[in-house]
């Protein structure tokens, strides 16, 4: 399935992927449900080249997932390191998209000169450590009970995947 830029257009299939995963996975810890609006906030700003957010989409499916790179902190020293975010709606995981969306992420962040991408991931999400790993992503240490959801504490691990 084509993988392209996301749009401010894309704003409500992607509040609504996210809005799943927040209902029902540890992967997010929001509580409760983000705004649309927020989402079409973040798609009409400027991004730069090390910052790409692409979906994957067709004309039958419309957008069943979406992957974005983030700055990782405001200070110049960290310029070159940024956060990974990935989310496929429920009824398409496991087909290959989340692996293909990462694919293209990575490669255009690599191109644009990004040294490392980190992925912080809830330390029970099988899937996307399989992932990760399986894309060159190393474990570089969890930190304890860090997250609340659902009634439980949860432990998050950071990922560091070196690019340059
Ligand atoms: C994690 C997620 C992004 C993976 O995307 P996906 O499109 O389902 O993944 P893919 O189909 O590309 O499969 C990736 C690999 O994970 C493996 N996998 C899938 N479910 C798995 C599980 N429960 N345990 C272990 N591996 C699993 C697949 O077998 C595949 O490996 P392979 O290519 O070696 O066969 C997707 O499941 C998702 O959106 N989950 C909810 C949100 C989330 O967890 N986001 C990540 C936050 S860190």
């Amino acid at each position: 399935m084509p993988i392209r830029p996301a749009t401010p257009e894309d704003a409500g299939a992607i509040a609504a992927i996210y809005n799943d995963a927040i209902a029902s996975t540890t992967a997010v810890m929001y509580h409760t449900a983000q705004p649309v609006a927020l989402w079409h906030g973040k798609l009409a700003a400027e991004r730069s080249p090390r910052h790409p957010f692409l979906v994957t989409a067709d004309d039958a499916a419309g957008v069943v997932g979406f992957a974005k790179l983030d700055a990782f902190d405001p200070r110049c020293g960290y310029d070159d390191i940024a956060d990974l975010a990935v989310y496929i709606h429920a009824e398409h995981r496991g087909r290959g998209v989340g692996r293909a969306l990462m694919r293209a992420l990575i490669d255009a962040g690599r191109d644009a000169g990004l040294h490392s991408v980190l992925a912080r991931i809830t330390a029970d999400n099988a899937a996307s450590i399989w992932l990760h790993e399986s894309l060159g992503f190393q474990h570089v240490g969890t930190y304890r009970a860090l997250g609340h959801k659902f009634g439980q504490r949860h432990d998050v691990s950071e990922y560091q995947l070196v690019l340059g």
